[in-house]
């Protein structure tokens, strides 16, 4: 296979809508003060979605895949490869993708999790593209699906008010004509220390504390600087200029770090997919649940180019060029 595209997208977010004034009531309650207007200053959030708790993210991943299926106007029968991109698995083992796949009725493909936090996505795509490239297969479901309320310290109003749950994927096939133009992917564990959920697993208990630390100016400096060479890159690859770019859709973590981006490649604000003040950051969801609402609503149209962008906890940054 020379190339590969997007043939069909989908998406699934759980009922529960959770608006800031929600957030604030209930932190309110434990002596904590926050507002929607600082919520919405500085991050753009206005809502965000929690799933039920007994709900896991091949729950939510399910949906969105039977949506992307039937987009691309396929069976689950057609898929031969699946690639679920999550940090909030159901299970330690088997992976979310092998539960994703017995829930589809797939047998013998092979399925497996990327784990890069909320560049997730953009890296389970460049895994799924590769293996089309090289004929090890035709059809892949792609996934990203979080339930990130897990994770939450809610006695920690500096990150408790910044995350959703959801789930996005796409069905990528084998083509003769890009689809996927370019791709770059990088991480540097040196940064560990500003974003994680540091706890672990041993001897049948949770040992350390499972809830998710962040440093957020630093992760917000480094975020804007390592986006925008990513996105040189994959442009440079493909040989074009930030002017070629129809949509932006980047991960959906913070409304001034999208328009930061843009900003720095000369692209208008109207040009970005904003899903964020509705979804809040959820991980490597976001920019599958942004891409399939662009879609869906019309924005995204057959024949545009889109460049999709993540970066998140590792610290874990890439960028993909899409002719959709
Ligand atoms: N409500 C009200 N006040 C708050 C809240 C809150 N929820 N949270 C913090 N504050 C206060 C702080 O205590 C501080 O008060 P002080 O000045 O009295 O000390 C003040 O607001 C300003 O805090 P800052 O941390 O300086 O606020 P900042 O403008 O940096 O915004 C934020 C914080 C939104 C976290 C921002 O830094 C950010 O978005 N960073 C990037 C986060 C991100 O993108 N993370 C996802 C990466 S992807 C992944 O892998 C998960």
């Amino acid at each position: 296979n020379k190339f590969s595209r997007i043939a069909g997208t989908g998406s699934f977010l759980p009922p529960h809508r959770v608006s800031n004034q929600e957030l604030v009531d209930r932190l309110a309650r434990d002596g904590l003060q926050t507002s929607d207007d600082w919520i919405v200053e500085r991050t753009g959030i206005r809502a965000r979605h929690f799933a039920a708790p007994d709900v896991t993210s091949s729950q939510l991943g399910v949906q969105a895949c039977r949506r992307a299926l039937d987009a691309a106007g396929l069976q689950p029968a057609d898929i031969d490869l699946i690639v679920c991109a999550t940090s909030t698995p159901d299970m330690v083992f088997p992976s979310t993708a092998c539960l994703i796949q017995r829930e589809l009725g797939i047998h013998g493909c092979p399925a497996f999790d990327v784990q890069a936090v909320c560049s997730g996505f953009v890296y389970a795509l460049t895994v799924a593209d590769a293996l089309i490239r090289t004929g090890a297969a035709q059809r892949a479901l792609v996934v990203g699906a979080e339930v990130f309320s897990r994770l939450l310290d809610f006695k920690d109003r500096t990150t408790c008010v910044l995350f959703g749950d959801g789930a996005g994927a796409v069905v990528l096939e084998a083509s003769d004509t890009p689809g996927i133009v370019a791709s770059r992917l990088h991480a540097d564990g040196q940064y560990v220390g500003l974003l994680n959920v540091p706890g672990h697993v041993s001897g049948g208990e949770v040992l350390g504390d499972v809830t998710l630390k962040m440093d957020g100016q630093s992760v917000f400096k480094l975020a804007v600087s390592v986006l925008d060479k990513a996105a040189h890159e994959v442009l440079d690859a493909a040989g074009r200029g930030p002017e070629c770019i129809d949509w932006l859709i980047p991960h959906q973590a913070n409304l001034r770090i999208m328009q930061g981006t843009a900003k720095k490649l000369k692209l208008p604000h109207d040009k970005i997919v904003v899903t964020v003040d509705q979804h809040g950051n959820t991980s490597a969801a976001s920019i599958p649940l942004a891409l399939d609402h662009g879609v869906r609503s019309g924005q995204v149209q057959r024949g545009q180019t889109l460049l999709l962008e993540g970066v998140g906890g590792g610290f874990t940054w890439g960028a993909v060029l899409v002719d959709y």
